[in-house]
Formats: structure tokens, C-alpha cells, sequence
């Protein structure tokens, strides 16, 4: 390993690769959790060093629920990063939150069930239970606040990411009941992602991206497709990266 990189980069639908990032190695890593989703690409986006992995695999080929989170997590780790930005795509249930709109959440609730969400659990000296009272990193929040906003990208500037199980999408009594429980935004991959760079004390901020009017929410009869999914996604992309760009060159 050469100098080790501090920021890494965690793609999620619409994000398998980053236009403008120079592939300088791909490595291939075995962890102590099994496999992550890829080899770990190392690169420099705008002249800075960073790690970039896609979550689903670099075809897009692992769902939600099978995603191995620990070892992606321990992976970067491993490799010194420090700061992880996660990109995520997910669907607006309030108003704001509509199709093609950046978020930079600042609550998650959490409804994944049976994945592998801790690093605290075997071979324990003690029994642990991290704070995750703010489960984003509130100085990461803020670079990407300030990058946004010093680019004009219009971003929500706060949010609770509602984390579903998948892969199917909910039911609009389901979107009922996020939104009862104070949701904004619905997706598959914000849990245990966070919660594990926590346990790990590395830095962890999410940029989710509004794919589309979670179930119920748009005109009535209209069926959610991955078709619609996948336009916003790319057309919200060219903000995504500038974003992150200018956050990893601050
Ligand atoms: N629900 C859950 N996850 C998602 C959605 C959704 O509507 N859109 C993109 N990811």
C-alpha cells in the first residue's frame, strides 16, 4: 500500500463507476467477514486521492439485503480511510422530496431485519453499545452542505432516511407508516452501512438521490420502474459528482 487513502467513496444505483475519476489500481481484498462487493478501486477525483467501491458489485449484480456490509466496511477500513461518503438512491415520501433531488440526511430509522449489522459480537472483551444518537458525521454533513451550496446544487438539507429491507419496494400503507414515523426518504442500503462505519469510528455521511415518488406518493395507478429509477438517478448524477468532488478537494 502506497500512502494510505483517507476518503472513500460508496456508489449505490446509477453509481457503479465515477466519470472524471482516474483509475490508478484496483485491489482485490479478503476479509476477516468474507468478500466485498468488488475489488476496491483506488483513484483521484479532481487531484485527490480516493477509494471508490459500488455496493451492489461493479454490474450492478448484488441486492440490498445480500450485500456483505461488514466486509465492505472493514475493507475501507483496512485500506486508512477515514471519512466515507455514501451515495444512495431512494424514494421521496414528503413533499420536498421529489425525483431528482439531492438529500443529505440527518436521521436514519431503521427496518432491515436477519442482515449482519454489527462488528460486536464474537470474541468479545466486553459488551458494547456505540452512541449513533447522530448517525451521520456532522463535520462531513457540512462539507457537503457548503460544496453544495457553493455550486448551486439545490439539496434538502436534512432528512430521516427510512431503511427497508427489499428488494421489493413497499406498499403505500407501508409509506403511510414511515412517513407516521417521521421518514422522508425510503431506501434499501442506508442500514447497517452506517451503523457499521460507527462501530469502526470512521467518518460516514450519506448523498441520497431521489429516484422517484415512494409508493402511493405519485399519481394515482403509477407503477414504480426501474426505467424511472434508473433516468433520475442519471440525470441527478452529473450534481452527484460535482458534489463529491468539491467535498474531496476541500
Ligand atoms: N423504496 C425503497 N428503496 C428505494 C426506492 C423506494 O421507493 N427508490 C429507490 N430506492
Amino acid at each position: 500500500m502506497n500512502q494510505p487513502a483517507r476518503i472513500a467513496i460508496i456508489g449505490g444505483t446509477g453509481l457503479t463507476s465515477i466519470e472524471g475519476l482516474k483509475i490508478v489500481r484496483r485491489e482485490v481484498m479478503h476479509t476477516p467477514f468474507g468478500e466485498p462487493s468488488g475489488p476496491l478501486t483506488h483513484g483521484e477525483l479532481s487531484g485527490h486521492e480516493v477509494v471508490f467501491l459500488p455496493r451492489h458489485g461493479s454490474a450492478h449484480t448484488i441486492p440490498p439485503h445480500r450485500i456483505n456490509y461488514r466486509a465492505n466496511l472493514w475493507a475501507l477500513r483496512h485500506l486508512g480511510v477515514q471519512s466515507i461518503l455514501a451515495v444512495a438512491a431512494v424514494g421521496g415520501i414528503t413533499a420536498e422530496m421529489r425525483p431528482r433531488r439531492l438529500v443529505i440526511p440527518d436521521q436514519i430509522i431503521d427496518y432491515t431485519y436477519g442482515r449482519d449489522h454489527t462488528f460486536f459480537e464474537e470474541d468479545l472483551d466486553f459488551v458494547t453499545h456505540i452512541d449513533f444518537t447522530e448517525p451521520y458525521s456532522a463535520h462531513l454533513r457540512e462539507h457537503m452542505l457548503k460544496a453544495a451550496a457553493g455550486l448551486n446544487i439545490d439539496v434538502a438539507t436534512q432528512g430521516t432516511y427510512a431503511a427497508t429491507q427489499g428488494p421489493r419496494l413497499e406498499t403505500r400503507a407501508e409509506i403511510n407508516r414511515l412517513e407516521g414515523d417521521g421518514g422522508d426518504i425510503v431506501g434499501m442500503t442506508g442500514m447497517p452501512e452506517a451503523a457499521l462505519a460507527r462501530e469502526l469510528g470512521v467518518d460516514y455521511a450519506c448523498c441520497a438521490v431521489v429516484a422517484n415518488w415512494a409508493a402511493g406518493r405519485d399519481d394515482p395507478g403509477h407503477q414504480i420502474t426501474m426505467d424511472e429509477v434508473r433516468d433520475n438517478v442519471s440525470q441527478a448524477m452529473n450534481d452527484v459528482r460535482r458534489l463529491l468532488a468539491a467535498v474531496i478537494s476541500r
